[in-house]
């Protein structure tokens, strides 16, 4: 018989990742712990309570408060769940911060890098240790972080690059930024485009240093995009939200994906959408900046 399973989802008080936590607690069981996690003590509270009484769930839900931008307070999480449960069994990075195109995208650019890409790299350095065989860690990033999204000229800080080399690549992306150089040396405009890249890099970081062993144990390391869902993160950029989902059903082939006993090795490393693999290399720079130019 399997020991119980713990799954955590960051950034789940609401959006896709309460849909994930929704999801898991209907289909894993009873002796299960899913931890729903998020940034703030009330939030994070009253999704947890909901989810514990909706009456599809079965398995147990707490509620956890994880900012992901204090990487002290991941890997404070990661080892208590070392500790206490010998590791954790399904992990999904999930968090992001709004950003609106109404404010300059410098003003917004801390906030939302220290969540997308300081989060992500705080997740995957903190709880790839501690990922039980057979696990899941998936970050939840997009089509649009394909490397063929940025211009060539940058696509080389990415492409085969360490999780060290990923985090100086943002680093320096976030200082054109405010430099105000960054559309000159090519980095698009709309920040979610280089930090999606930049998600899926790290995501391959970490993929190529473990392939070996996880591949043979059932690991599975994978970015996902959940295409286009239809909340107040995406609301501001789209035009067409005619063919958006819920965060519901956004949230069943990723949770097919970290649920299921096995999976695609083609899967491993790489950016899954819909039970396929979007090759790393698609993607063309988006041309039509004016639409998601600040004022
Ligand atoms: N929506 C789409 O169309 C779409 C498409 C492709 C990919 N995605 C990706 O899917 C993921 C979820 O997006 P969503 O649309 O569900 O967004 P959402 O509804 O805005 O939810 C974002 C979640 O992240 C949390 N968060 C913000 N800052 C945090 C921090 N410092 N620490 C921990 N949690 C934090 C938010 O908490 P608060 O309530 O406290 O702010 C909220 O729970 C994101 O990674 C997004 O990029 C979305």
């Amino acid at each position: 018989m399997r020991s119980a399973r713990i799954a955590l989802v960051t950034g789940a008080n609401k959006g896709l990742g309460f849909a994930l936590v929704e999801g898991m607690a209907s289909r894993m069981g009873p002796e299960d712990l899913v931890l729903l996690t998020g940034r703030d003590a009330r939030r994070v509270a009253d999704a947890a309570s909901l989810v514990a009484r909706a009456p599809g769930t079965r398995s147990r839900v707490e509620g956890r408060v994880l900012d992901v931008t204090d990487a002290g307070a991941v890997a404070a999480m990661a080892a208590e769940l070392h500790e206490g449960h010998g590791g954790v069994d399904i992990v999904v990075s999930n968090a992001s911060a709004l950003l609106t195109p109404d404010r300059p995208q410098s003003r917004q650019a801390d906030e939302f890098i220290d969540v997308a890409n300081g989060g992500t790299h705080a997740m995957l350095r903190s709880f790839g240790p501690v990922l039980r065989s057979g696990g899941r860690l998936i970050v939840v990033a997009s089509s649009l972080g394909t490397l063929g999204h940025l211009d060539p000229r940058l696509q080389s800080l990415f492409d085969g690059a360490s999780l060290d080399e990923v985090e100086k690549a943002v680093e320096s992306w976030r200082a054109a930024v405010h430099a105000g150089s960054a559309e000159e040396l090519g980095w698009p405009r709309w920040l979610n485009v280089p930090s999606k890249v930049a998600q899926i890099a790290a995501v391959r970081a970490l993929a190529a240093q473990r392939r070996a062993q996880d591949v043979p144990d059932g690991t599975l390391i994978a970015a996902v995009c959940p295409g286009l869902v239809d909340t107040p993160l995406s609301r501001p950029w789209f035009d067409d939200f005619s063919q958006a989902r819920t965060p519901a059903q956004a949230a069943r082939p990723v949770l097919d994906l970290v649920l299921s006993e096995r999976f695609d090795p083609a899967f491993y490393g790489e950016l899954v959408r819909f039970g396929s693999v979007l090759p790393w290399r698609d993607g063309t720079p988006p041309k039509d900046q004016d639409r998601l130019l600040t004022p």
